[in-house]
């Protein structure tokens, strides 16, 4: 055994994973599992669970796929149930879950705050109400992680309920993580920002839907994200193993921002020619060169 497998201490454990069927999902589920974990997932879309189901099998991972609806409380409640009949341990939960659509906040209705609410913030309490208990029973503490974005940490002009949903989660982690932390189970948030998936792409203009795709080309993307490349699946599932892993044993309450230093930039821009400004050169705004 190498030594971040020995220091890591996945192998064996189990995790549970909500949305692990999508883009950033896939790649955390199958990081998990290569690391020696048992991973239950439960996602909505059923074409993406059977290819999971499908790639997990022919890698000899002992996975258990759940077709469902993550807003549903029984669903929810039948997954964890279900992990405790075949494994008889939890040891982390990963909760990817989440979306959102751009609309000023005017523009909005109860209707679609009630519906971010519950795609973003809700399912989080209930999944945390169903693993604490379990790790607490285990007693080996846990680990628990929240897929959050950079959006959460920043305003977000057309986002403005996703925003305040996703910083509700960082608060809720960091409220719980205090209170678990006797226990052992820790409570952190990956905050990414761009990360081109299936999701994001419709976003971001991809499929025909409106949008502009400067962050797709090397030039545009150079402009936002110091690091001037995009976010990859990977850079997000490595730090959820991490977190996952024991090599995060004193980690708690807080955020990891595996975003290119975004995070960091705020607002500054790399304007080619120009190079760092927070407000764009008055010369490309006119056209001038
Ligand atoms: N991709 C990015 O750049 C990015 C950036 C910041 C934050 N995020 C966050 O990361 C998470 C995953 O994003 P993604 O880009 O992988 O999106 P995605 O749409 O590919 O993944 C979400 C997964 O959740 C599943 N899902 C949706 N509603 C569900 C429900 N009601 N019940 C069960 N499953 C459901 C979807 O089928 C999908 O597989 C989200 O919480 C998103 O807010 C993503």
């Amino acid at each position: 055994m190498g030594w971040f497998e020995e220091r890591g201490g996945l192998d064996g454990t189990v995790a549970v994973i909500t949305g692990g069927a999508g883009g950033l999902g896939q790649a955390i589920v199958t990081d998990l599992a290569a690391n020696g974990v048992r991973t239950a997932v439960l996602d909505i879309d059923g074409e993406a669970i059977e290819q999971l189901r499908a790639r997990l099998a022919e890698d000899g991972h002992d996975a258990l796929l759940i077709q469902g609806d993550v807003r549903d409380p029984d669903t929810l409640s039948g997954l964890f149930t279900a992990v405790d009949e075949r494994w008889g341990r939890l040891d982390t939960l990963v909760n990817v879950v989440g979306g959102t659509f751009r609309a000023s906040f005017t523009d909005t209705s109860p209707n679609a705050w009630n519906a971010l609410l519950r795609i973003n913030l809700l399912h989080v309490f209930q999944a945390c109400s169903l693993a604490v208990p379990r790790m607490r029973a285990g007693g080996r503490g846990g680990s628990i992680v929240n897929i959050t974005t950079i959006e959460a940490h920043r305003a977000a002009p057309g986002y403005a309920v996703y925003s305040a949903a996703k910083a509700a989660v960082e608060q809720f982690s960091r409220t719980l993580a205090v209170e678990v932390a006797p226990d052992n189970i820790r409570i952190n948030n990956v905050a990414p920002d761009f990360v081109p998936t299936p999701n994001m792409d419709k976003m971001a203009g991809g499929n025909g839907h409106s949008g502009d795709r400067a962050m797709y080309d090397p030039e545009g993307v150079a402009v936002a994200i110091p690091m001037a490349r995009p976010g990859q699946v990977t850079d997000i599932s490595n730090c959820v193993v991490f977190l996952a892993s024991r090599l995060s044993t004193y980690l708690t309450g807080t955020t990891l921002h595996p975003d290119g230093g975004t995070y960091a930039s705020a607002g500054w821009f790399n304007w080619p020619g120009d190079g760092w400004a927070n407000h764009a050169p008055l010369h490309l705004i006119r056209g001038e060169r």
